[in-house]
C-alpha cells in the first residue's frame, strides 16, 4: 500500500510539506515535523517529545505489532483487501500453476527465479542433504511413543545447530547457504521421522530418486516394497500446498524467527523458535480445528444451526476469517481447486460436502458479508491431510516443512538489513517502586500479595483447610 501511495523517500533526500506529519505536544504546546516515509513514522522521531529535559521521551504502544512495521522486507507481499499474495512480485496462483516449491524456495531466499542451471544445481544440493546423522535419528528414538510431532521437530532443529557448529558464522555467505539448504532439506526428514515414531514403525531413509514431495510421501507410507512410487496426483498437490505455504510476511513465527536471529544466533536455533510459534493453535493450529468442527457439524442439514450458533457467538466457524485477508484468501481458493484431484487417489470424503455447502450458506450470509469473512487458507487443507491419512497432529507439521524456506529467507534478510540491530521492545512499566527488603520474619503472618501466581501456593486440600504459609 506504502508504494501505491508514490510518496517514497528512500534516497535520504529532503521530504516535502506533504511527506510530514504535524504534532503538538499539548503537555508542553511545542510542535513537531515528523517525516512520513513508505506510508510510516519512525517510532523513534516521538522519543524528541518530553516534558522536562530528564524525561525519557515519548513511547509508541502497540502490543501486537497491529500498526507497527518491524522491518523493511521485499519477499512477500499481501494487499489483504484485493486478496493479492505476492512472492518476490510473482503472483502465488501463476508459482502454483508453473513453478514447484524448491523453485519458490529458491526465489524466495535468493530474489530471483533461477536459471535452469541453478535450478539444477539447488534440487541436487536439496536432495543430497536430505540426510541427518545417525545421532539424531537416535534423538528421535528417545521421545515416549506418544509425544507429539511438533514437540519433536521443535527439538530436533534445535539439536541440528549442535551438528553444523560452524553455522554460527553468520557473516559467512557459504555458511548461510548451507544452513538454508541443509534446513529445507532435513525438514521433511525430521518431519516423517517423528510421524513413524510415533506409529512405532521403523524409519525411512531418503530416497535420492524421488521429487521433494516424493520422498517425503515415501518417508512417511513406505512399508515393504523395494521402492515407493507416490502417485504424481498427490506429489503435484503436496508441491502446491507447500507453495501455498511458503512465506506469509511478518506473521507470529516469522517474527519469533526474526526477532530471536537478532541476537546474532546460529539459524537453526532461530528457525527452531519459528517452530515454537507456529506449534501454537492460534496460529498452525487451525486446520485441525476445522476438521474437528466439521466432524461436529456431521451433515449438511445441520448447517443452518452450526450457522445459528456462531450468530450469537457460541462457537466460531473455523478456517473463516484473517486479520489481513478482507476478501477471499487467495491460498483457500487454489487448495480448494486441489482437493478433488487428491479425493481422486484417496476416495471421497463426506466431509468435503459438508465443508463445501457450509461455504455457500456462510458467503450467502449477512452475518459474514457484512465482517468480511471468507474461507483463509486452513479451510480447506485439513481435509487433504485427513484424506492423506495424517492425524491432526501432523497437521502443523505438514505447515512447518514448507514454511522453513519463508523463515530461512527472512532470516538471511534480516542478517543483511544494515538496520538490524538486536529485537528489544520497551515496556510500560506497572508495578511497585523502591520498596524497602523486609526480613522473612516480619513478611511472616502478613496477607498474602494481591497478584502471587496462583501456581506459587501449596494446593489447597479441603480436610485440612487453607495452607500454610499462604
Ligand atoms: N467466525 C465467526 N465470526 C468471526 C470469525 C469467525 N471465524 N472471525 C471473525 N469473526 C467476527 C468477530 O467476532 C468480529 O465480529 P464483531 O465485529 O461483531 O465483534 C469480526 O468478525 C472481526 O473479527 P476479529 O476477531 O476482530 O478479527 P481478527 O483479525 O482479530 O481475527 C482471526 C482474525 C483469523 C483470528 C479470526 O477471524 C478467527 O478467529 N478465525 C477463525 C480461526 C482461523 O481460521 N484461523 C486461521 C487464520 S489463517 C492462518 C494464518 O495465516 O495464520
Amino acid at each position: 500500500m506504502a508504494e501505491e501511495q508514490g510518496q517514497r523517500d528512500d534516497g535520504g533526500g529532503v521530504a516535502t510539506a506533504q511527506d510530514t506529519l504535524s504534532v503538538t505536544d499539548n503537555r508542553t504546546g511545542e510542535s513537531f515535523e515528523l517525516e512520513i516515509t513508505e506510508g510510516t513514522v519512525k517510532a523513534m522521531d516521538f522519543r524528541q517529545m518530553k516534558v522536562s529535559e530528564d524525561d525519557f521521551g515519548l513511547m509508541t504502544y502497540d502490543p501486537a505489532f497491529t500498526n507497527t512495521a518491524s522491518c523493511r522486507s521485499s519477499i512477500c507481499y499481501i494487499d489483504g483487501d484485493a486478496g493479492v499474495l505476492e512472492y518476490r512480485g510473482y503472483p502465488i496462483d501463476q508459482l502454483c500453476e508453473k513453478s514447484t516449491y524448491l523453485e519458490v524456495a529458491y526465489l524466495l531466499i535468493y530474489g530471483e527465479l533461477p536459471t535452469r542451471d541453478q535450478l539444477d544445481e539447488w534440487v541436487f544440493e536439496i536432495t543430497h542433504h536430505t540426510y541427518v546423522h545417525e545421532n539424531i535419528k537416535k534423538f528421535v528414538e528417545g521421545f515416549r511413543y506418544d509425544a507429539h510431532p511438533m514437540g519433536m521437530l521443535l527439538a530436533a532443529v534445535g539439536a541440528l545447530s549442535t551438528f553444523y557448529p560452524d553455522a554460527k558464522k553468520i557473516d559467512d555467505q557459504v555458511e548461510r547457504h548451507m544452513a538454508a539448504v541443509r534446513m529445507i532439506a532435513k525438514m521433511p526428514t525430521l518431519a516423517a521421522f517423528a510421524y513413524r515414531h510415533n506409529l512405532g514403525l521403523p524409519y525411512v531413509y531418503p530416497d535420492n530418486d524421488l521429487s521433494y514431495p516424493g520422498n517425503f510421501l515415501s518417508m512417511m507410507f513406505k512399508m515393504t516394497e523395494v521402492q515407493y512410487e507416490p502417485d504424481p496426483r498427490l506429489e503435484k498437490a503436496l508441491d502446491v500446498l507447500w507453495i501455498l505455504h511458503a512465506d506469509h510476511e511478518q506473521n507470529c513465527s516469522t517474527n519469533a524467527v526474526r526477532a530471536v536471529g537478532s541476537s546474532e544466533v546460529d539459524p537453526y536455533s532461530a528457525v527452531a523458535a519459528g517452530v515454537a510459534a507456529l506449534y501454537g493453535p492460534l496460529h498452525g493450529g487451525a486446520n485441525e480445528a476445522v476438521l474437528r468442527m466439521l466432524e461436529r457439524i456431521e451433515s449438511t442439514d445441520n448447517i443452518p444451526d452450526f450457522l445459528e450458533g456462531v450468530k450469537k457467538r457460541e462457537e466460531k466457524l473455523m478456517g473463516f476469517g484473517h486479520r489481513v485477508y478482507k476478501n477471499y484468501d487467495p491460498r483457500a481458493a487454489i487448495i480448494k481447486e486441489h482437493v478433488d484431484a487428491v479425493f481422486e487417489v484417496t476416495g471421497k470424503n463426506s466431509k468435503l460436502d459438508i465443508a463445501v455447502e457450509l461455504e455457500k450458506h456462510a458467503l450467502d450470509d449477512e452475518y459474514f458479508v457484512e465482517r468480511k469473512l471468507y474461507p483463509n487458507v486452513d479451510f480447506y487443507s485439513g481435509l487433504i491431510y485427513e484424506a492423506l491419512n495424517l492425524p491432526p497432529d501432523m497437521f502443523t507439521v505438514m505447515f512447518a516443512i514448507p514454511r522453513t524456506s519463508g523463515w530461512v529467507a527472512q532470516w538471511d534478510e534480516m542478517e543483511q538489513d544494515e538496520e538490524t540491530k538486536i529485537a528489544r521492545p520497551r515496556q510500560i512499566y506497572t508495578g511497585a517502586r523502591e520498596r524497602d527488603y523486609e526480613d522473612i520474619a516480619e513478611r511472616d503472618g502478613k496477607a498474602k500479595a494481591p497478584n502471587s501466581p496462583q501456581g506459587f501456593t501449596a494446593p489447597v486440600d479441603p480436610s485440612k483447610g487453607a495452607p500454610s504459609g499462604g
